[in-house]
């Protein structure tokens, strides 16, 4: 079978990867067979299905989980065979929960195309989402016990945390029968903490844990990767308030058209002289009512705010590697620690 490159678009910058191999540490060899073994694994004799589930996969995207699978490797022994499989679980979990998250955000676009709930419909989006769950599962299986394990508990809570997100937003489509949550800031870190950093604190585990690491390591690389993976989606709720869609591949303000009130907004209403509340009111603003609130969003202090809670993170993260000492390795996962407060896509 033909090698697919790795899509270039929206992907990690070149540069970024150049840094970690310069410290004596290749990822692109894992990387690539992550990609190779990513489309073996979605296949379909069905015409429809592979080509539903090959969409988002051809569509680029970071590959950021792998790439964290790779570079925890390097804790331990980074040529065992396991971690490519454990990048590609990590990954087809991920591209499930965006099928999946676009329908729960009815949101256009994805890694620069239209979602496939747009380009399909819900229906399409939802099954090809449990298709590449189940494929996740099946090379899960594989890997033993322990490692599907983590995964299932790691899937609970990103549904509890998308769950608990939904709670918590003001839209008024909200049937009155779900019980409602402040959208508080603590409610918000819980959030984030499901559903974001407890798959990427999996991928940093899952690097550690198979790559041979002692048992203390594994729990100070799952640390690791929980702060990164706080970070990181502080670093999405700011773009989708700061970036335009050739930068992020999705639609800006998909998070206030959702009602969902992420870090900005919260710090925006602190500093708030009523017009930022007054248009995020009861229901989903209109699109002037969007494109209003962005404006007052980034002209206030709110998103350097979050720029510096998403900072603390990745300082919490970079203090769990001081057990590792002074090794390449850690100056890699640094580097990409910062990677995930500074990328723009
Ligand atoms: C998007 O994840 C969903 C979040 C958790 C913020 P990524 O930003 O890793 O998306 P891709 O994989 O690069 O498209
Ligand atoms: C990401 O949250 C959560 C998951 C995909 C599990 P968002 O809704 O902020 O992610 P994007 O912005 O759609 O990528
Ligand atoms: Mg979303
Ligand atoms: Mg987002």
């Amino acid at each position: 079978m033909p090698v697919d490159p790795r899509p270039a678009q929206l992907a990690i910058p070149a540069p970024v990867l150049d840094e970690l191999e310069a410290h004596g540490l290749p990822v692109a060899g894992v990387l690539d067979r992550v990609e190779e073994r990513l489309h073996e694994q979605v296949g379909s004799s069905h015409a429809f299905v592979d080509r539903a589930a090959r969409y988002l996969i051809s569509a680029g995207g970071k590959r950021f989980r792998p790439l964290l699978v790779a570079l925890a490797g390097h804790l331990g022994d980074p040529e065992r065979a396991e971690l490519v499989d454990a990048g590609v679980i990590v990954e087809l979990v991920h591209l499930a929960t965006l099928y999946h998250d676009d329908v729960i955000d009815e949101a256009a676009a994805r890694r620069g195309n239209p979602s496939a709930n747009s380009r399909w419909d819900n229906t399409v989006a939802i099954l090809t989402g449990d298709y590449l769950f189940a494929r996740a599962s099946a090379l899960s299986a594989d890997l033993g016990v322990e490692v599907t394990r983590i995964m299932a508990d790691t899937l609970a809570r990103l549904c509890e945390g998308q769950i608990r997100e939904v709670q918590g937003s003001v839209a008024d489509s909200l049937p009155d029968e779900i019980e409602a949550l402040d959208p508080t800031l603590e409610h918000y870190l819980e959030v984030v903490s499901g559903k974001t950093a407890s798959l990427i604190e999996t991928s940093c585990r899952y690097g550690a844990l198979l790559s041979g690491v002692d048992r203390e390591g594994v729990e100070a690389a799952a640390r690791y990767g929980w702060n990164v993976g706080m970070a990181f989606q502080l670093s999405d709720d700011i773009l989708d308030i700061a970036s335009e869609h050739e930068q992020s591949g999705k639609t800006p303000g998909t998070d206030l058209r959702e009602g969902v009130r992420t870090l900005p907004v919260l710090y925006g209403l602190e500093e708030d002289d009523g017009e930022l509340a007054a248009l995020l009111a009861d229901d989903v603003p209109d699109e002037p009512g969007v494109l209003r609130a962005l404006e007052i969003l980034r002209g206030g202090d709110a998103l350097q705010r979050s720029r510096q809670a998403a900072g603390d993170y990745v300082r919490a993260a970079v203090a769990e590697l001081a057990p590792f000492g002074d090794r390449p390795v850690v100056t890699a996962m640094t580097r990409l620690a910062e990677y995930a407060l500074h990328r723009a896509g």
